[in-house]
C-alpha cells in the first residue's frame, strides 16, 4: 500500500518540518527520500550553528550553509534558521579580546579569565554584524529564525548565567536578548522571529519563567513574534499539561511553534537499556497521537503554527548518545531502514 505524505496530511492545520543533517541534503540515501516526501520545513541540524560559521569578523563558512538552503529551495521546502545566540556550539572567540587564543577546553570548562573577555560594545557589535550578514545572504528565503536559544536557565528559572555555561549575560547585560531580537528584524523585517526553548512543555517554574520573560519583553515592543517549544519529551510526559502551555503562551498575543520533537523510550537520564518490543511501541505510538490532535486543536485555535521532528530515522537521532552515551534510543516516526514506526501510522491513518 502506498505510504501517504505526513505533511500533506496535516497540510490544512501546520506544517511539519524535520531537522536534517549534511549527508542528508549533500547526497541521496532513503532518508533524503523520506524528507522530501514527508516534510514542507527544514531546519539544519549542526550547519547553520554559530560555531560553523562565524571564524572570524570577516571570516564566514558559507558551504554547508549554501548547501543547505539550495537543497531546501530546489525541493520547495520552508526554511528555519537555527540560530543566532545560543550558549552552546557558539564561537568562542565572539567573547574574547583581540589577540588572546581560543582555548575550548577551558571554553567548555568555563574557565574563560573575565580579564581576556572582549568589551561589551565590541561583542555586540560582532554579533549584530552576525545577524546583519546571515540575513543579507538568506534573505527572503528563511521563514523563521531562532534569534535566541536555550536562554532560561533550569536552576534559576530566569536568564542563564555563566554558571549555566552561557557567557551571554555576562557580557553583554540581560538585554543581550532585546537587543538580537531587534537587530534580526532590522536584518530581516519580514521573517519570523523565534525565542526557543526545551523543557518549557514540561517544568512549569521553566514555563512560568519564560511566559514572565515574553511578556516583559513585548511590553517594551521587543519583535518576539513566536515561542519555540523544542519539546524533547519522553512517553512519560503529560500530554495535558503540553496543551496547556501552549494556550498560556498563546495569550501572550504570540504563536507557538514545536521546534524539535522527538519522543523518547526513557526517562531523561535513565540508563538500563530497554527491549524495544511492540507494547513499548505502542506506547510511543499512543503518545504522538495524542500530541498530534493536541497540534490540530491547537491550530485550529490559530496559536500553533508549525511542528517540526528533530530527525526522521531513529538511527539517526541525537538521543542515542544524549544524555546517556551508547545508551540508544528510539524516539521518531521510521525506525533504522527508513520504514515508519506504529507512531507514524498513529499520526498518518
Ligand atoms: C543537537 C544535535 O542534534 C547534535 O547533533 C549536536 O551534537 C548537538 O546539538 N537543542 C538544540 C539543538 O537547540 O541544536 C540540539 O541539536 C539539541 C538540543
Amino acid at each position: 500500500m502506498e505510504i501517504k505524505s505526513l505533511y500533506e496530511e496535516y497540510k490544512q492545520y501546520f506544517n511539519v518540518g524535520t531537522c536534517v543533517g549534511v549527508p542528508h541534503f549533500n547526497g541521496n540515501n532513503t532518508e533524503t527520500e523520506l524528507i522530501k516526501k514527508h516534510f514542507n520545513l527544514l531546519v539544519a541540524e549542526n550547519c547553520t550553528k554559530m560555531m560553523y560559521i562565524y571564524r572570524g569578523l570577516n571570516d564566514f563558512n558559507w558551504k554547508e550553509g549554501d548547501d543547505f538552503v539550495r537543497f531546501c529551495q530546489e525541493n520547495n521546502k520552508l526554511i528555519r534558521w537555527h540560530n543566532f545566540v545560543w550558549h552552546a556550539q557558539t564561537a568562542p572567540w565572539i567573547f574574547l579580546k583581540e589577540g588572546v587564543p581560543v582555548n575550548m577546553k577551558d571554553f567548555f570548562q568555563n574557565n574563560i579569565n573575565p580579564a581576556d573577555y572582549a568589551s561589551k560594545e565590541l561583542i555586540e557589535k560582532r554579533l549584530q554584524h552576525y545577524i546583519q550578514t546571515v540575513c543579507d545572504r538568506y534573505k527572503g528565503k528563511i521563514y523563521s529564525y531562532d534569534v535566541v536559544n536555550e536562554c532560561i536557565s533550569d536552576k534559576l528559572f530566569a536568564l542563564r548565567t555563566r554558571e549555566d555555561h552561557s557567557l551571554w549575560q555576562e557580557v553583554m547585560g540581560p538585554d543581550y536578548v532585546s537587543k538580537a531580537f531587534l537587530w534580526a528584524r532590522e536584518a530581516d523585517p519580514d521573517a519570523e522571529l523565534v525565542i526557543n526553548d526545551y523543557n518549557l512543555e514540561t517544568i512549569p517554574q521553566k514555563r512560568q519563567a519564560m511566559f514572565d520573560f515574553v511578556k516583559e519583553q513585548k511590553s517594551k515592543g521587543i519583535p518576539i513574534d513566536t515561542i519555540g517549544l523544542q519539546m524533547h519529551i519522553n512517553i512519560f510526559d503529560s500530554v495535558p499539561f503540553i496543551e496547556e502551555t501552549i494556550e498560556m503562551f498563546g495569550k501572550l498575543g504570540v504563536n507557538v511553534i514545536v521546534t524539535e520533537m522527538e519522543i523518547s523510550l526513557y526517562r531523561f537520564e535513565e540508563k538500563e537499556k530497554k527491549i524495544i518490543d511492540a507494547d513499548l511501541l505502542k506506547v510511543q505510538a499512543d503518545k504522538y497521537y495524542e500530541c498530534f490532535e493536541v497540534f490540530r486543536r491547537q491550530a485550529q485555535k490559530g496559536i500553533l503554527k508549525d511542528v517540526v521532528l528533530w530527525g526522521v530515522q531513529d538511527n539517526h537521532s541525537w538521543k542515542n548518545d544524549f544524555p546517556v552515551p551508547g545508551r540508544g534510543d528510539a524516539p521518531l516516526l521510521f525506525d533504522k531502514d527508513g520504514k515508519p514506526k506504529p507512531c507514524f501510522n498513529a499520526i498518518v491513518k
